[in-house]
């Protein structure tokens, strides 16, 4: 019970109290795309991911164990993931890389990978179901559950339904969901086709999604109405993967979601920090090239 101790009730308000009856009540306008009519619950954990000054995020995909097992530069998460962590924003990850090697006190955001069900050894990896269902991802804290969806293959409707189960289960809890567009090893990884599928996974609900760097891509940011990150794909020479990094800022992207460019890089520690001055700082290109030549060892 209150402490009532030395409070007396009076008819009037103590005129020592200020209300600031001269300042209009607070107004925000929330820093992501699309997100203002959200709950509070959903905002807070899209501001751990979207950095409210500069809007945007510098994601790290180290779940590609998920689908290939120890890829190259992933094999020690124990070693490289306490070096890289504090350069980044987000941890994107499965659950069992999570809880067996990365610290919980580095209190960084988690974009938890939820669908699984195929590896490399398959014909195609298209055929997922959800592996980490809500409870497990409210438990890891997540700020984002990570759901692959296969549009234009056979297994369009179950990605599609893995991707709407979580939503569902994401706004019961606050907790959004960033769709991700995966190309079938038949697709074409053509601009209309990710104008479409990110526009299709934001229309499903999707608070945020990911998408390859492409030709128009301003068009493809223009037509998705929340903020879509880039996904990195494979290893280019560090001043290319920049370049590609700084036009899908300039073009509209929200972040980047990059993982072997960077933790396959020649220096991944000084690549991190060069991709991170592209998206929170406003280098070019260029600029993030030559602090990366001047930070590498
Ligand atoms: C897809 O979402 C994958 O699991 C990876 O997270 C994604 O491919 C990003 O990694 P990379 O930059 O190596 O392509």
């Amino acid at each position: 019970m209150a402490d009532t101790q030395g409070v007396t009730v009076h008819n009037s308000i103590d005129p020592k109290k200020n209300f600031h009856l001269d300042v209009p009540a607070g107004k925000t306008v929330f820093h992501c795309k699309g997100s203002d009519n959200y709950d509070w619950g959903m905002k807070d954990r899209l501001s751990r991911i979207f950095n409210p000054k500069s809007g945007n995020t510098l994601m790290l995909a180290f779940d590609h164990g998920y689908i290939m097992g120890a890829s190259t530069g992933l094999e020690r998460l124990d070693i490289l993931i306490p070096e890289l962590a504090p350069d980044v924003d987000v941890l994107m990850a499965t659950r069992g890389a999570l809880r067996s090697c990365v610290p919980p006190m580095y209190n960084k955001a988690v974009a938890l990978r939820c669908s699984a069900g195929s590896t490399v050894l398959s014909a195609d990896v298209t055929n997922e179901t959800i592996g980490t269902d809500i409870e497990d991802a409210i438990r890891m804290n997540a700020s984002c559950m990570a759901v692959q969806t296969f549009m234009g293959t056979e297994d369009e409707k179950s990605s599609l339904t893995n991707l709407c189960n979580t939503i569902n289960a994401g706004m019961k809890y606050g907790i959004p969901t960033l769709g991700v567009v995966a190309v079938g090893k038949q697709m074409a990884r053509s601009p209309q086709f990710f104008s479409m599928a990110t526009r299709v996974i934001a229309e499903l609900g999707a608070q945020l999604v990911k998408v390859y760097y492409c030709e128009d891509f301003e068009k493809v940011t223009a037509g998705c109405p929340v903020p879509i990150v880039i996904a990195g794909g494979k290893v280019l020479p560090p001043d290319q993967a920049l370049t590609m990094a700084y036009r899908a800022i300039q073009e509209g992207a929200h972040g980047v979601d990059m993982g072997r460019n960077i933790f396959q890089a020649e220096d991944p520690k000084a690549m991190a920090q060069a991709v991170a001055k592209v998206v929170h700082e406003n280098y070019t290109d260029k600029m993030a090239y030559e602090f990366f030549l001047d930070t590498k060892k």
